[in-house]
């Protein structure tokens, strides 16, 4: 089909690479009860046969008990990274050996690369696509428009995705249906807020080997992620500031007890910088400028423009590998800064990482599954553009993850349900 090479022909020992792979998988999906009741339920009723998914995402472990499951489900499943950095490529030849996915995903690829991989995967010639970022949907859109009258629908996993998303319908670029999965409760309350909190904050700590307690930690952004790793970082013993633009969410990070300030003040005195704004230029040549030496430096937004590292580069007399995965600037003072993972998603692109907990994705990904069903099932009825994904597959999801927690909780009486609907009942 595609020129490219699929992860099992670029990987030196595949046999062993697989084995590795599915001792991964076999982890995850242990741990993964949504899914697990998704893939008995899509195993019986085929609801996928016929589809092709074209998906670009963080392929390890979790990712691809959801491959598997879409793959179970009738589906033929094509997919590559979403970051250049965060592929597991032993979980990707797992993955090839289906007989119904194939994989292009491989960690390291160059931008070249990269994007030859989303290619690959659109020669398959998609009926749906599922993305984290919306490069496929961009590719498609730019490249092959011919495919999008037989695309049903899409589904993008992150807020950047869904950001750039809502920009091209704006523009009315956007040309088929897309869900927003990143905007449902049972994603953002808990993948942005606790995964990224979680998953960062282990990272920056396996990948320098050094404490939080009594650090100056400075969380640029207080969005859902933002507000996941300032807490854990104060359960950690830090002293949390952050840093804002949008007045309401700088109001509601000075209320939880965080030092709120400008990024220019907060360079003077922070030790480690964690940025979650989705934005670009957030950490620039002038804070640099005002750094201590020794200063961590990462990011945990979609993309690595959060940190102007051309601009640190510039600045920089001297660059070394300090420790794998931190990468030290020395400036001509003398002061030394340290970028960890490429200023690429700290908790998914450095060496050891290994993303969100599972129980995290368990909870994205079976709303993405559900959303491909949705789709397959009722995509007539949406029109081209961002939509939200329905509240009761959302609630459908919750209800499963209760379930399996054996977690209960009580139900609305048939008074209550009424008085809750009415507008005739006052004082
Ligand atoms: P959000 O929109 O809830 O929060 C972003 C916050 O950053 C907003 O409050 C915004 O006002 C603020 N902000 C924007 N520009 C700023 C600036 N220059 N300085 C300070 N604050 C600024 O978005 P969310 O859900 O927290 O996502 C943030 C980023 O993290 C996105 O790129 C998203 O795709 C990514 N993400 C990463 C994950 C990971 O695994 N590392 C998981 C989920 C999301």
């Amino acid at each position: 089909m595609a020129d490219y090479p699929t992860i099992s022909e670029q990987v030196d020992d595949v046999a062993t690479a697989r084995t590795e792979g599915h001792r991964k998988m076999d982890w995850a999906r242990e741990h993964m009860p949504i899914l697990d009741a998704v893939r008995a339920e899509f195993e019986e009723d085929q609801p996928l046969a016929g589809q092709r998914i074209g998906m670009a995402m963080h392929v390890e472990a979790k990712t691809a008990v959801l491959v598997e499951t879409l793959a179970e489900g009738g589906a033929e499943v094509a997919v590559t990274g979403c970051n250049p950095l965060s592929t597991h490529d032993d979980v990707s030849a797992a993955l090839d050996e289906h007989p119904n996915i194939t994989s292009y995903a491989k960690r390291g690829v160059d931008d070249e690369e990269y994007y030859a991989a989303i290619e690959a995967v659109i020669s398959h010639e998609p009926t749906l696509t599922v993305d984290d970022g919306m490069d496929l949907v961009a590719a498609i859109h730019e490249d092959y428009p011919e495919l999008i009258d037989s695309i049903v629908g899409g589904c993008e996993e992150t807020t950047t995705g869904v950001h750039r998303l809502r920009a091209m319908d704006a523009d009315g670029a956007l040309n088929y249906p897309v869900f927003a999965v990143n905007d449902t409760p049972m994603k953002r309350l808990f993948d942005n807020v606790h995964g990224t909190g979680e998953s960062s904050l282990a990272n920056i700590a396996m990948t320098t080997n050094l404490s939080w307690a009594g650090k100056d930690v400075v969380v640029a952004g207080y969005g859902y992620c933002g507000k996941g790793v300032a807490k854990k970082a104060a359960g950690q013993n830090a002293n949390v500031v952050v840093t804002e633009v949008e007045p309401r969410r700088a109001l509601e990070a000075h209320m939880e007890g965080y030092d709120v300030m400008p990024m220019g003040e907060a360079a003077e005195f922070g030790d480690v910088f964690l940025t979650t704004t989705g934005n670009r230029d957030v950490i620039t040549e002038e804070h640099f400028e005002k750094m201590n030496d020794g200063v961590v430096l990462a990011n945990a937004g979609h993309f690595d423009i959060e940190i102007n590292l051309d601009q640190l580069s510039e600045l920089a007399v001297d660059e070394r590998e300090a420790r794998e995965g931190v990468r030290e600037y020395e400036l001509e003072d003398g002061r030394r800064i340290n970028v960890l993972a490429e200023g690429r998603l700290v908790n998914l692109a450095s060496p050891i990482a290994l993303g969100h907990p599972v129980e995290v994705m368990d909870q994205s990904f079976g709303v993405q599954a559900a959303s491909v069903r949705e789709l397959v099932e009722n995509g007539d009825s949406y029109d081209a553009g961002v939509h939200e994904v329905p509240d009761e597959l959302d609630r459908e999801i919750a209800e499963i993850k209760l379930e399996a927690e054996g977690v209960e909780y009580d139900e609305l009486t048939d008074e209550q349900a009424e008085y809750m609907d009415s507008w005739q009942h006052g004082t």
